[in-house]
């Protein structure tokens, strides 16, 4: 079955990017000149999904008004002329990216709760999950590397890269065997595991696709590590009743959760940006001399 839903859970607290994301939603951060969500949802359409539910919660509005129109500001561009047309279609365009839709998680109960939210937007159809905070850039959209597993072996994917021993107790750990080249069967995994716990440095990071009884799954899942329901804990049941491939991604991936993650996203994409980006290398240049 081809896939055309995803689901993006956007309904954390953000507590390590506080004060900033006090009111705001992390998800709302900029990197140069596009909220964080713009760029996951840009890679998920170039996946050759159509339908994105957003889970949010109180205080994320902002989330939705992003892919909504705005009369006011499209009039103001319009009477611009020729030099703010190109700016006014980029506004446009965001709300035409796919079809939006929204649902609350009314209380804070993990990525595991969140995503069963999704049940009846998602039906009987495998569906992608992306994370909210975690912003892949590539050439070949990471969400579409996972699909095209799916559509070979038609279990479960995992988005992994391998992550440092340290880094791996903050992460998820997974028992993974060849099958070749980026695939591996996942069999088993565990979510922020001691170092004594750690089954290979591979680690899920912010993409995956799943079958529909995931929710059944989720359902049954008792609160893991730090009090919350964790998808990790219901996809390790997935992955040990009837295994999961893990996709090994091209692309870089930016944890917009954290402080340093913010920082390595702007900087990077904004050497790369058409507009800024010449500037912005000759002022990184400068400012490492003083370094
Ligand atoms: P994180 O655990 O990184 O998000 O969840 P968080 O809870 O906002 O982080 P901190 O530790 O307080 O800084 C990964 C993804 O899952 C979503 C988050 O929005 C993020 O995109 N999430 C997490 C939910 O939607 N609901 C939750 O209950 C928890």
């Amino acid at each position: 079955m081809k896939i055309t839903k995803a689901v993006i859970p956007a309904a954390g607290l953000g507590t390590r990017v506080l004060p900033a994301t006090k009111s705001m939603p992390k998800e709302m951060l900029p990197i140069v000149d596009k909220p964080a969500i713009q760029y996951i949802v840009e890679e998920a359409v170039r996946s050759g999904i159509t339908d994105i539910l957003i889970i949010t919660n109180r205080g994320k509005g902002l989330i939705e008004d992003h892919f909504d129109r705005v009369p006011e500001l499209e009039a103001k561009l319009t009477s611009g002329g020729a030099q703010k047309a190109d700016i006014l279609r980029e506004v446009v365009d965001i709300s035409h990216l796919a079809n939006f839709y929204f649902v609350r998680q009314k209380e804070t109960r993990g990525l595991g709760h969140a995503v069963s939210r999704a049940r009846s937007f998602v039906g009987n159809e495998p569906f992608a999950v992306l994370y909210g905070d975690d912003v892949i850039i590539g050439e070949d959209p990471a969400c579409g590397q996972l699909i095209r597993a799916y559509e070979e072996f038609g279990t479960g994917v995992l988005g992994v890269k391998q992550v440092s021993a340290e880094a791996i107790t903050k992460y998820s750990s997974l028992k993974v065997e060849p099958i070749r080249d980026n695939y591996f069967k996942c069999t088993d995994m565990i979510e922020k595991p001691t170092p004594d716990k750690i089954m290979s440095l591979y680690s899920i990071l912010g993409r995956c696709v799943l079958t529909p009884d995931i929710f059944d799954i989720l359902d049954h899942t008792e609160p893991g590590a730090g009090g919350e329901i964790q998808l990790t804990d219901a996809m390790c049941t997935m992955a040990r009743r009837s295994g999961m491939v893990a996709v090994d991604f091209t692309g870089t991936r930016y944890d917009m959760g954290n402080k340093l993650g913010i920082m390595q996203a702007s900087c990077e994409v904004a050497l790369s940006h058409p507009e800024i980006g010449a500037d912005f290398r000759k002022y990184i240049k400068e400012l490492a001399k003083t370094l």
